[in-house]
Protein backbone atom coordinates (compact mmCIF):
# COMPACT_ATOMS: atom_id res chain seq x y z
CA UNK A 1 0.00 0.00 0.00
CA UNK A 2 1.44 3.44 -0.93
CA UNK A 3 2.43 6.32 2.02
CA UNK A 4 0.05 8.78 2.29
CA UNK A 5 -0.17 11.99 4.03
CA UNK A 6 -3.18 13.14 7.30
CA UNK A 7 -3.56 15.61 9.12
CA UNK A 8 -3.94 16.27 12.64
CA UNK A 9 -3.95 18.70 15.72
CA UNK A 10 -3.54 18.15 19.57
CA UNK A 11 -6.21 19.50 20.75
CA UNK A 12 -6.60 22.56 23.36
CA UNK A 13 -7.37 20.14 26.40
CA UNK A 14 -4.30 17.75 25.36
CA UNK A 15 -2.14 20.24 25.12
CA UNK A 16 -2.88 22.16 28.36
CA UNK A 17 -2.42 18.98 30.77
CA UNK A 18 1.12 18.49 29.24
CA UNK A 19 -0.15 15.21 26.95
CA UNK A 20 1.01 16.50 23.69
CA UNK A 21 4.60 14.67 24.71
CA UNK A 22 2.85 11.12 25.66
CA UNK A 23 0.65 11.58 22.19
CA UNK A 24 3.97 12.13 19.77
CA UNK A 25 5.45 9.36 21.42
CA UNK A 26 2.17 7.04 20.61
CA UNK A 27 2.49 8.90 16.79
CA UNK A 28 5.54 7.86 16.39
CA UNK A 29 5.87 4.24 17.68
CA UNK A 30 2.65 3.71 15.58
CA UNK A 31 4.82 4.58 12.54
CA UNK A 32 4.18 7.71 11.40
CA UNK A 33 6.49 9.81 10.35
CA UNK A 34 6.14 13.54 11.29
CA UNK A 35 6.21 15.97 8.01
CA UNK A 36 5.46 19.00 8.89
CA UNK A 37 4.60 20.02 12.64
CA UNK A 38 3.82 23.76 14.72
CA UNK A 39 2.58 25.12 17.74
CA UNK A 40 -0.33 27.69 17.41
CA UNK A 41 -3.50 29.00 18.59
CA UNK A 42 -6.72 29.71 16.73
CA UNK A 43 -9.08 31.74 16.85
CA UNK A 44 -12.69 31.30 17.17
CA UNK A 45 -13.29 32.36 13.06
CA UNK A 46 -10.55 30.33 12.31
CA UNK A 47 -11.71 27.39 14.31
CA UNK A 48 -14.97 27.92 13.02
CA UNK A 49 -13.54 27.91 8.98
CA UNK A 50 -11.68 24.60 10.06
CA UNK A 51 -14.85 22.59 11.31
CA UNK A 52 -17.35 24.36 8.85
CA UNK A 53 -18.39 21.14 7.54
CA UNK A 54 -20.06 21.04 11.25
CA UNK A 55 -22.04 24.37 11.05
CA UNK A 56 -25.62 23.30 11.18
CA UNK A 57 -24.38 20.87 13.77
CA UNK A 58 -25.80 21.62 17.58
CA UNK A 59 -22.08 21.04 19.01
CA UNK A 60 -20.71 23.63 16.32
CA UNK A 61 -20.47 26.85 18.19
CA UNK A 62 -19.37 25.00 21.58
CA UNK A 63 -16.43 23.60 19.41
CA UNK A 64 -15.01 26.83 17.75
CA UNK A 65 -14.90 28.14 21.38
CA UNK A 66 -13.38 24.70 22.67
CA UNK A 67 -10.88 24.68 19.65
CA UNK A 68 -10.00 28.26 20.65
CA UNK A 69 -9.41 28.02 24.45
CA UNK A 70 -5.72 27.51 24.44
CA UNK A 71 -3.01 26.02 22.26
CA UNK A 72 -2.61 23.25 20.12
CA UNK A 73 -0.05 21.38 17.95
CA UNK A 74 -1.08 21.15 14.06
CA UNK A 75 1.26 18.43 12.13
CA UNK A 76 1.56 16.58 8.76
CA UNK A 77 2.02 12.96 9.02
CA UNK A 78 3.04 10.18 6.67
CA UNK A 79 2.71 6.38 6.92
CA UNK A 80 1.23 3.41 4.47
CA UNK A 81 -2.59 3.61 4.74
CA UNK A 82 -2.06 6.80 7.11
CA UNK A 83 -5.55 8.20 7.03
CA UNK A 84 -7.14 4.80 8.07
CA UNK A 85 -4.04 3.79 10.33
CA UNK A 86 -4.35 7.41 12.07
CA UNK A 87 -8.17 7.02 13.04
CA UNK A 88 -7.89 3.85 14.31
CA UNK A 89 -5.04 5.22 16.39
CA UNK A 90 -6.85 7.93 17.66
CA UNK A 91 -10.03 6.27 18.23
CA UNK A 92 -13.69 6.59 18.04
CA UNK A 93 -14.66 10.50 18.75
CA UNK A 94 -16.09 9.77 22.15
CA UNK A 95 -14.09 8.38 24.51
CA UNK A 96 -16.52 6.21 25.79
CA UNK A 97 -16.85 4.27 22.99
CA UNK A 98 -12.84 4.75 21.97
CA UNK A 99 -10.79 1.42 22.00
CA UNK A 100 -8.37 0.35 24.81
CA UNK A 101 -4.84 1.50 24.16
CA UNK A 102 -6.19 4.35 21.54
CA UNK A 103 -5.14 8.09 22.10
CA UNK A 104 -9.27 9.23 22.75
CA UNK A 105 -9.35 6.22 25.65
CA UNK A 106 -6.01 7.21 27.57
CA UNK A 107 -6.41 11.13 27.08
CA UNK A 108 -9.51 12.32 26.33
CA UNK A 109 -12.29 13.65 28.88
CA UNK A 110 -15.34 14.60 26.90
CA UNK A 111 -16.70 14.03 23.69
CA UNK A 112 -15.94 17.43 22.53
CA UNK A 113 -13.08 17.71 24.44
CA UNK A 114 -11.46 14.53 23.01
CA UNK A 115 -7.74 14.99 23.02
CA UNK A 116 -6.53 14.68 18.84
CA UNK A 117 -8.07 15.39 15.61
CA UNK A 118 -7.54 13.29 12.56
CA UNK A 119 -8.38 13.98 9.33
CA UNK A 120 -11.01 11.62 7.59
CA UNK A 121 -9.79 11.20 4.08
CA UNK A 122 -6.78 11.62 1.44
CA UNK A 123 -8.81 14.77 0.04
CA UNK A 124 -9.41 16.47 3.27
CA UNK A 125 -5.78 15.09 5.08
CA UNK A 126 -4.51 17.51 2.10
CA UNK A 127 -7.28 20.34 2.32
CA UNK A 128 -6.44 20.84 5.86
CA UNK A 129 -2.55 20.42 6.17
CA UNK A 130 -2.98 23.53 3.69
CA UNK A 131 -5.19 25.19 6.52
CA UNK A 132 -1.55 25.14 8.24
CA UNK A 133 1.14 24.56 6.31
CA UNK A 134 2.02 26.57 2.55
CA UNK A 135 4.61 24.67 0.77
CA UNK A 136 3.97 21.47 2.06
CA UNK A 137 5.29 19.42 -0.78
CA UNK A 138 8.98 20.71 -0.03
CA UNK A 139 9.03 18.42 3.12
P1 LIG B 1 -12.17 15.27 14.48
O1 LIG B 1 -12.77 15.77 13.17
O2 LIG B 1 -11.82 16.37 15.44
O3 LIG B 1 -11.02 14.33 14.23
O4 LIG B 1 -13.27 14.37 15.22
P2 LIG B 1 -14.19 13.23 14.61
O5 LIG B 1 -14.00 13.12 13.13
O6 LIG B 1 -13.97 12.00 15.43
O7 LIG B 1 -15.64 13.78 14.96
P3 LIG B 1 -16.51 14.86 14.16
O8 LIG B 1 -17.87 14.28 14.00
O9 LIG B 1 -15.78 15.34 12.94
O10 LIG B 1 -16.62 16.06 15.21
C1 LIG B 1 -15.63 17.05 15.28
C2 LIG B 1 -15.37 17.39 16.73
O11 LIG B 1 -16.49 18.06 17.28
C3 LIG B 1 -16.60 17.77 18.68
N1 LIG B 1 -17.88 17.13 18.93
N2 LIG B 1 -18.64 17.46 19.95
N3 LIG B 1 -20.74 17.62 21.83
C4 LIG B 1 -20.83 16.73 20.84
O12 LIG B 1 -21.76 15.97 20.71
C5 LIG B 1 -19.72 16.69 19.88
N4 LIG B 1 -19.66 15.89 18.84
C6 LIG B 1 -18.48 16.18 18.24
C7 LIG B 1 -15.44 16.83 19.01
O13 LIG B 1 -14.32 17.62 19.44
C8 LIG B 1 -15.18 16.19 17.66
O14 LIG B 1 -13.90 15.62 17.60
MG1 LIG C 1 -14.07 14.82 11.87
Amino acid sequence: MAKNRTFTMIKPDAVAEGNSGAILKLIEEAGFRIVAMKMTKLTAERAGQFYAVHKERPFYNDLCVYMSSGHIIAAILEKENGVADFRTLIGATNPAEAAEGTIRNLFAKSIEANAIHGSDSDENAQIEGSFFFADTEKF
